[in-house]
């Protein structure tokens, strides 16, 4: 285990986020409340049992808080002024490279004030890692927002042992390279001493970019699934860069499963929405990547094609909200709200709406009771990194039941692949899906998740931690 003296943390996770987001009532009080998102889900489980440091950014625009304590976890906020929420956090990570790493599905923005804070933000969070990391410690910097750091941080402190690990997809490198600061991204990635990505693709565009942009001479070798990684030197440095599929609490999830209360929950679930034959449900941040829209399509056609029964089918879509003031995310919440309208406007009846559209986070109980109620778990996105919905779904079913509507360009579609695999631009495709899962035959449905289940229960997140560690070469000291 690790300690945190005098001299600071041995072991810190650096991200965009702390785990837990300032916010602000109306009635000018504070409190805390759990940040959103896959990076903070996936790394919050694995850092509450191994004490450490977490450096991040409290959510909200100019809020003075002083480091403090929680659960053990010691937290570090960096403050943001409204301006570089504005330029650094919208503008460059979800303006530009957001879109940029997801396919480009919505065009990427390119300005030089947006890269500029970007660089600003990027060094401030690493003078204040190196202000906190004791002699040696091993620094574990998250995704894209902070791609600048592991550099900055090893000018400052070449004592300690920097790992970085993206969250996203890594793109195409016809992609990558529209970027107009693309060779300082990937000089600040080579700070690190081992580069994660969740797909072998990932670190093998890393691999082609380090040596097309910066000259270096990388291994030719195909990156392995947490085995086989790359290697290239930088100086007198190896950097190692290579896949590590991400992944969740998965007995903790299936031990929420079974707790009755969430049992109960679950069945009072089924009857608020009036006993359906059968619930689909979806779970996601309102993001355009999410393919919420490309679901809501194929049910109004299944319904207009009197292939589903709205008497018998309810759909539950849960959106959390998320980068609200993003152009491309209002325009979204838009298009996908009108289309709720026009299902239940044309197919529902008084009382039974089709489809239940809740623009809320719910609590992780409540979530399992949702997981537990519904049929089949629709997760459509047109590009995601790896997609946790979908792998919590499969956790929760301990009982075998339910069934997997899954993207192909989901990452997690590289391992569930007993799911109902589709591509999401196919629409008949994932029409035909849909209609699979609803009337899908027990002991089918039963196989697939059996299989599901043996790979979600045994890749849990405290696996993928590890392999990470053990490849940076820290993980006894942690
Ligand atoms: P991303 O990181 O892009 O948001 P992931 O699927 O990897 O996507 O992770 C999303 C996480 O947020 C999951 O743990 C999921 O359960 C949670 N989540 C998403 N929407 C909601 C919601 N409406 N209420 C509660 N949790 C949610
Ligand atoms: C994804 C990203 C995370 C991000 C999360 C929530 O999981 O990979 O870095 O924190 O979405 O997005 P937000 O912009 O609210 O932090």
């Amino acid at each position: 285990m690790s300690s945190i003296g005098e001299n600071g943390a041995d072991f810190l996770v650096v991200a965009n986020r702390l785990p837990v987001d300032l916010e602000r009532l109306p009635d000018g009080t504070q409190r805390w409340k759990h940040s959103p998102g896959g990076l903070v889900t996936a790394l919050e489980p694995f850092l509450r049992t191994h004490s450490g440091a977490w450096v991040g950014w409290p959510g909200v625009a100019d809020a003075d808080v002083d480091a403090f304590e929680e659960d053990g976890l010691q937290l570090h906020p960096v403050a943001l002024s409204s301006t570089e929420v504005a330029d650094y956090y919208e503008g460059f990570s979800n303006g530009t490279l957001w879109p940029l790493y997801h396919d480009v599905v919505a065009p990427p923005a390119f300005h030089r004030r947006w890269w500029n804070a970007y660089v600003r933000v990027n060094q401030r969070f690493a003078d204040v890692t190196a202000k906190v990391a004791a002699q040696g410690a091993t620094v574990w910097v998250q995704d894209y927002q902070l791609q600048l750091v592991p550099a900055m941080l090893r000018e400052l402190r070449p004592d300690l042992r920097i790992g970085f690990f993206l969250h996203i997809p890594f793109p195409p490198v016809e992609l990558f390279m529209q970027l107009p600061w693309r060779t300082e991204i990937i000089r600040g990635l080579l700070g690190a001493d081992l580069v994660g990505f969740h797909r072998p693709g990932g670190a093998q565009n890393f691999l082609w970019l380090a040596r097309r942009l910066v000259g270096l001479e990388p291994s030719r070798g195909a990156v392995g699934v947490r085995t086989r990684p790359g290697v290239v030197q930088v100086g007198d440095r190896t950097v190692r860069v290579g896949a590590f599929p991400i992944s969740i609490d998965s007995a903790g999830l299936d031990a929420l499963a079974r707790d009755k209360e969430v049992q109960k929950h679950a069945k009072q679930i089924r009857e608020d929405l009036g006993n359906p034959k059968k619930i689909l449900l979806g779970v996601d941040r309102l993001d355009y990547t999410k393919g919420i829209d490309v679901r809501l399509r194929a049910l109004h056609e299944l319904l207009a094609d009197g292939r589903v029964d709205p008497g018998e089918v309810t759909m539950v879509q849960l959106a959390t909200p998320s980068r609200e003031r993003v152009e491309h995310y209002k325009q979204m919440r838009g298009e996908i709200e009108q289309a709720v309208g026009r299902i239940n406007g044309e197919f529902s009846t008084v009382g039974h709406p089709v489809v239940h559209y809740l623009h809320q986070s719910v609590n992780r109980r409540e979530l399992t009771a949702f997981m537990t109620a519904a049929d089949v778990m629709v997760v459509t996105p047109v590009r995601d990194g790896m997609n946790l919905v979908c792998k919590e779904y499969v956790a929760t079913r301990y009982d075998l039941g339910g069934a997997l509507v899954l993207s192909e360009f989901a990452g997690a579609a590289a391992e569930l692949t007993s799911a109902f695999l589709v591509n999401p631009h196919d629409l008949d495709g994932v029409k035909n899906a849909l209609e699979a899962a609803l009337t899908l035959d027990p002991a089918e449905g039963r196989r697939r998740m059996r299989a599901l289940r043996r790979q979600v229960l045994t890749h849990d997140v405290d696996r993928w931690a590890r392999s990470f560690l053990d490849a940076l070469g820290t993980q006894s000291t942690i």
